[in-house]
């Protein structure tokens, strides 16, 4: 949530920032802006707005060759242009950039305003650039930063240009991301790889707690009580160009089609065909200790959740084990009972999510058993777990997440094949589904190939302002997904519920304006979905079926066939059509797909 970029070298700097916050502008989208240092001052320009805008304003490429650069997603304060980042202390000394939460924000802009400081904004942010300036000795400007972040509680990851020194950044980090670019003779500064990776593939992450002072040729970490920390830069395998578009017309587009190979990189060199069994290398429980798991609970949030309850159904049906998935929103606040035999599961994609980290901070402090099911290597939950899967699906930048949540379906039946074929799940059983995932990229690819069809459905189906999306069993999981997805890309309100309980209520909105899309699984009960489509139409409710089987004739308006295979993989290809629903749909009202309205990649916030 938000982004950063900073630049200290020899190149005009701005150039440098824009073209760094465009590829951040996934993160938060309510205003940009850049500060420089010119002519032993700091000019910023700010503006609410995307980062096109900033541009418009900008003066080109410029004389600077440092400075900072952020994209904002609104926390405190509306997105306008006095809100936008950089924020200056009252001298224009120091200029500020700031991801995350300063929780004393509120006390700290009183005790500001008490001692006579004007404050030009309502951000958490500014009281950052106040603090620092007042600190400012003869010592370095991270002297200053460190004796300002004593007053601090919250999360941030924050880079600081003094207009003194203006051949030199200084950055801090605690909960929020942030990472250092070794160029020739120049340094980046970033809270995600994407915004440099074109630039450098020689980078530091710094640590929760490290403080750096960045120069063109050099950097030096240290902790926030001024330990020197010693950061080699590792170099990060991945190619520039997987944050680019490759000819695709935006994100979700691409990230969609790359789901085939995402999920054969999931699945790379973790099935074991001879005992009909999963490697998760990450995962650090031997046989004895997945025997002794009795009870297994996701915890994600969003798309992640959903994600996580189609693993419950995975683990419950392969292993026997009780499983469940709950919102770790929700997980964190209501002082969970924490069970030393069940395996929590912590999944998200970026790694970041402030109720998912909390989460299991809140288990690791209770002595709770917990695994992630992360994207980022290195993020926050990755590093906080120590043990799980990474999904391996590659950079996701759409705010709407497809090819990561189809990678956590994909681990988690891989972590429910490895906890069955441990107890009762059969050779035989457990190689059906080992084919069955190895088949599954082609299954995707299928899946994927209705795009056409699915386009004619979201054309037809577009003006309705409400839909519903129903499943039974593992069917509904991928009805709460799907109604998701609609929903944030396309801004047509989507209700999930379970089939079964249409009838118990909300089937008296049924008309001819509120259309159903079903989700059929390969399952026992194909039959029950068939009379919920049956009782739908005979109310006059349009129904789109999406199903792996074949359905009696007549009895949907439309029906999404994708192929047969593994029947309980089901839940992880009948997606697919559901992300294809919400993109057309989407398209066919204009929407803005990679950037939907109030959202951001990435919640960092409560
Ligand atoms: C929906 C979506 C969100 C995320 C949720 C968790 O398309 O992307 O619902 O799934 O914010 O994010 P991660 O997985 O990064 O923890």
């Amino acid at each position: 949530m938000c982004g950063i970029v900073g630049y200290v070298g020899a190149r005009p700097a701005v150039p440098v920032l824009v073209e760094g916050l465009h590829r951040l502008e996934y993160r938060g989208y309510d205003s940009a802006g850049v500060a420089v240092p010119r002519r032993g001052r700091i000019a910023v320009t700010k503006v609410a707005g995307r980062v096109r805008d900033l541009r418009d304003r900008l003066d080109l490429p410029g004389a600077a060759t440092t400075g900072i650069g952020h994209t904002r997603w609104a926390t405190h304060g509306e997105p306008n242009d006095r809100n936008a980042h950089p924020h200056l202390d009252a001298s224009g000394r120091v200029a500020v950039v700031h991801n995350g939460i300063i929780e004393n924000a509120e006390q700290l802009r009183a005790r500001l305003s008490a001692d006579g400081v004007a404050l030009a904004s309502d951000t958490d942010t500014e009281a950052l650039a106040h603090l620092i300036a007042a600190s400012l000795g003869d010592g370095p400007l991270e002297d200053a930063v460190r004796t300002a972040l004593r007053h601090v509680e919250g999360t941030y990851g924050l880079v600081v240009l003094d207009r003194i020194r203006p051949d030199e950044l200084v950055v801090a980090r605690n909960g929020s991301p942030i990472v250092l670019g070794v160029g020739e003779g120049e340094m980046f500064v970033a809270s995600d790889v994407a915004a440099l990776v074109h630039h450098t593939q020689r980078v530091v992450f710094l640590d929760d707690g490290e403080v750096a002072t960045v120069k063109a040729g050099e950097y030096r970490t240290s902790t926030l009580d001024a330990t020197t920390t010693t950061r080699t830069p590792t170099t990060v395998d991945l190619e520039s160009g997987s944050y680019g578009l490759d000819g695709h017309p935006d994100f979700m587009r691409k990230e969609m089609a790359e789901q085939p190979e995402a999920v054969r990189r999931a699945l790379r060199g973790r099935l074991d065909t001879r005992f009909a069994t999963a490697h998760l290398g990450g995962l650090d429980l031997d046989p004895v200790a997945l025997r002794s798991v009795r009870r297994v609970k996701f915890l994600g949030c969003g798309s992640a959740y959903y994600a996580g309850q189609i693993g419950a159904g995975l683990v419950e049906s392969l292993a026997r084990v009780p499983a469940d998935a709950e919102p770790a929103s929700e997980f964190r606040y209501r002082n969970p009972v924490v069970d030393p035999d069940t395996l929590y599961v912590a999944v998200s994609q970026s790694g970041e999510t402030l109720d998912t980290l909390a989460a299991v901070q809140e288990l690791r402090r209770k002595g709770g058993r917990v695994m992630g099911a992360v994207n980022v290597v290195g993020s926050a939950i990755a590093r906080e777990c120590g043990s799980g899967v990474f999904l391996h699906a590659g950079p996701e930048i759409s705010v709407a997440s497809t090819k990561a949540v189809t990678t956590m379906g994909v681990s988690f039946a891989m972590l429910a094949l490895l906890l069955g074929r441990v107890r009762d799940l059969s050779a035989a059983a457990g190689a059906r589904v080992v084919a069955g995932l190895q088949a599954l990229p082609e299954r995707i690819e299928a899946a994927l190939a209705l795009d056409d069809e699915i386009a004619g459905i979201a054309s037809r189906y577009a003006s309705a302002r409400h839909m519903f999306f129903l499943g039974r069993v593992s069917g509904w999981p991928v009805a709460r997904e799907g109604a998701q997805k609609l929903k944030e890309v396309s801004y047509v309100h989507a209700e999930a519920y379970q089939a079964a309980e249409l009838k118990h209520g909300p089937i008296a909105l049924i008309d001819k304006d509120m259309p159903s899309v079903v989700i059929v699984p390969d399952d026992d009960i194909v039959v029950k979905n068939v009379s919920t489509m049956e009782q739908i139409r005979a109310r006059g409710g349009p129904v789109i079926a999406v199903t792996t089987v074949d359905l009696p004739a007549g009895v949907a308006d439309e029906v999404v066939r994708v192929p047969r295979g593994e029947a309980v993989l089901d839940p992880l290809v009948l997606g697919i059509p559901l992300q294809l629903l919400a993109y057309h749909t989407a398209a066919a009202l204009g929407r803005d797909i990679d950037k939907p309205r109030n959202l951001a990649k990435s919640v960092t916030v409560e």
